[in-house]
C-alpha cells in the first residue's frame, strides 16, 4: 500500500489548493472549547494527514511484526515497508547513500548518538566544542555532560538582540575545536541559521559540524550534501509523522569511525564469550526492535509533503509568517522576539504586562493553541533578558483564519489585563 506514486502523479496534473490540502488532516476539524480549532503549535508537533494515519493503521493491521528477524511473509512485508522507509528518507535529504540515515527516537537521540559515538572517541581534555547561542537544551546539555566527562570546554556563538548569530569570532573559536553544534532554525525565534557559511568555516580549520534540523526539515528542501554538514538531525512528528521517530544523517567516514551508542539485537555479526563484531551502518546504531510503524509513518509523511513540494510548502509559509507578522505588529503592545532577516515560519511575541502563560490559557479559550514558555531553550531567554514568550508556529496547513482567530485572542488579553 503505497500512496507515493499516485499522490505525486496527480499533484503533477494539478496541484492542489491549500483548503483542500488542510482538510486532509482531520484534527484540524475539531472545535475545542466551542471554538474551530486554529492549531499554531507545529513548532512543538505538527499534525498527520489522513494518508499517514491510514498508513499506520494498515501496518497495524496488515503487517504488524518484527523486521530483519524472520522468513515468514508477514515480517518480510514489515522489513520491505521498513527498509523503503530509510530509503525515503535519504531521497528526501538528498544523502549520498541510504545507510548513512539511523533511525533514532527523535532528535534528542540523534543528538545524544552523536554526543556518545563521536564525543567520546574524538573530544578530549582541552578540546573545544563550539554552540550557538540559540540552541534548543537537546543540542546543549549532551555536550555539557560530555564536556564535564572529558575535561572540554565549551564556547558560545553569540547572537544579536534580533536573533541573528554574530559569526565575527567564529573562525578564532575554531582553534582547538572539535566539533560545531548549531541549529538550522531556531524553535524560539525561527531564525534560519547559514549553515553553508558556518560549514565552510569550520571545515576550513578542518571542525566538522552537527546541524539540529528539526525546525528546519518541515520547513524548507533540505539538502545534506549542499549544506556540508557532518550530521544532519531530526524528528518525524516535526513532518507530519508520528513521535517516536527520527534521524541522524551522518558521513559515512564518520559513522563508521563511531562506536556503537547501545548495544543489542540487530547491532551484531556475531555474539560469542570472547567477543562482539557490529553490523554494518545503518544496523550498527539501531539496537533493539526499532520503532517499525513510526518509520513507516514517516516514509509515509515524507510521501506526502513531496506529494506538495517543499519548495510550494517554504512559499506558502513565508506568505502566512508576513501576514502574521504584519498583523501582531497592528496591535499595539506586542513585541515580537525574533527579527532575524532570514525567518521561517515561528512567530514568538510578549504582551507587555501579561505573562506568556496567561496569553496561552486566554488563547486555549478562544480554540487557538500556541506554546508559552522558554521553548526549551533557556539560554535564549537569558540573552535576551526575558522569562518566556508566547509562540505561534505556523505550517503550510495554516490559514490567514488562523491568524486572525490569533489576533481577535490578543484582543481579548489586552482587554482582560487593560493593556
Ligand atoms: N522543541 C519543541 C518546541 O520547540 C518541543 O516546542
Amino acid at each position: 500500500m503505497e500512496f507515493s506514486a499516485k499522490k505525486r502523479a496527480e499533484a503533477a496534473e494539478r496541484p492542489r489548493d491549500w483548503e483542500e490540502i488542510r482538510s486532509d488532516f482531520p484534527i484540524l476539524k475539531q472545535s475545542v472549547r466551542d471554538h474551530p480549532l486554529s492549531y499554531l503549535d507545529n513548532a512543538a508537533s505538527s499534525q498527520m494527514p489522513q494518508d499517514v494515519i491510514d498508513r499506520l493503521v494498515w501496518y497495524h493491521s496488515g503487517e504488524h511484526s518484527n523486521v530483519h528477524r524472520g522468513v515468514h511473509t508477514l515480517s518480510q512485508r514489515a522489513t520491505r515497508a521498513y527498509d523503503q522507509a530509510r530509503e525515503k528518507v535519504a531521497r528526501f535529504i538528498n544523502a549520498s547513500e541510504t545507510k548513512e540515515c539511523i533511525f533514532t527516537s527523535g532528535t534528542t537521540e540523534s543528538i545524544n548518538l552523536v554526543a556518545h559515538g563521536f564525543g567520546r572517541l574524538f573530544i578530549g581534555e582541552g578540546d573545544r566544542i563550539v554552540i550557538s547561542a540559540m540552541e534548543h537544551h537537546s543540542n546543549i546539555v549532551p555536550w555539557q555532560i560530555l564536556a564535564d566527562e572529558k575535561g572540554a570546554e565549551i564556547s558560545v556563538i553569540p547572537m544579536s538582540d534580533r536573533g541573528e548569530l554574530i559569526l565575527d569570532d567564529f573562525d578564532e573559536m575554531l582553534e582547538g575545536a572539535k566539533l560545531v553544534c548549531v541549529n538550522h532554525v531556531s524553535n524560539a525565534l525561527g531564525t534560519v541559521n547559514p549553515i553553508e557559511e558556518i560549514v565552510d568555516r569550520a571545515h576550513k580549520k578542518g571542525v566538522p559540524v552537527l546541524v539540529d534540523g528539526a525546525q528546519a526539515i518541515p520547513h524548507m528542501a533540505v539538502d545534506v550534501q549542499e549544506l556540508g554538514c557532518d550530521f544532519y538531525a531530526f524528528s518525524g512528528h516535526k513532518m507530519c509523522g508520528p513521535t517516536g521517530i527520527g534521524v541522524l544523517w551522518g558521513r559515512k567516514e564518520w559513522l563508521e569511525k563511531m562506536q556503537p551508542y547501545q548495544g543489542g539485537g540487530d547491532m551484531i555479526l556475531s555474539v560469542t564469550w570472547e567477543g562482539t563484531t557490529y553490523s554494518d551502518l545503518p544496523f550498527k546504531f539501531e539496537a533493539g526492535t526499532p520503532s517499525i510503524a513510526a518509520a513507516i509513518g514517516l516514509g509515509a509523511a515524507i510521501d506526502y509533503l513531496e506529494s506538495i513540494g517543499m519548495d510550494r510548502i517554504a512559499r506558502r509559509e513565508a506568505e502566512l509568517l508576513a501576514y502574521g507578522t504584519d498583523r501582531l505588529q497592528e496591535l499595539g503592545g506586542i513585541r515580537i522576539v525574533g527579527e532575524a532577516a532570514d525567518k521561517a515560519s515561528v512567530i514568538s511575541f510578549v504582551v507587555d504586562g501579561v505573562h506568556p502563560h496567561d496569553i496561552g490559557t486566554i488563547l486555549d479559550d478562544e480554540g487557538v493553541a500556541v506554546r508559552a514558555g522558554h521553548h526549551c531553550a533557556q539560554p535564549v531567554m537569558d540573552r535576551l533578558q526575558i522569562p518566556a514568550t508566547a509562540r505561534a508556529s505556523l505550517a503550510f496547513y495554516n490559514q490567514e483564519i488562523d491568524i486572525d482567530r490569533l489576533v481577535a485572542g490578543l484582543y481579548s488579553v489586552k482587554e482582560i489585563f487593560g493593556v
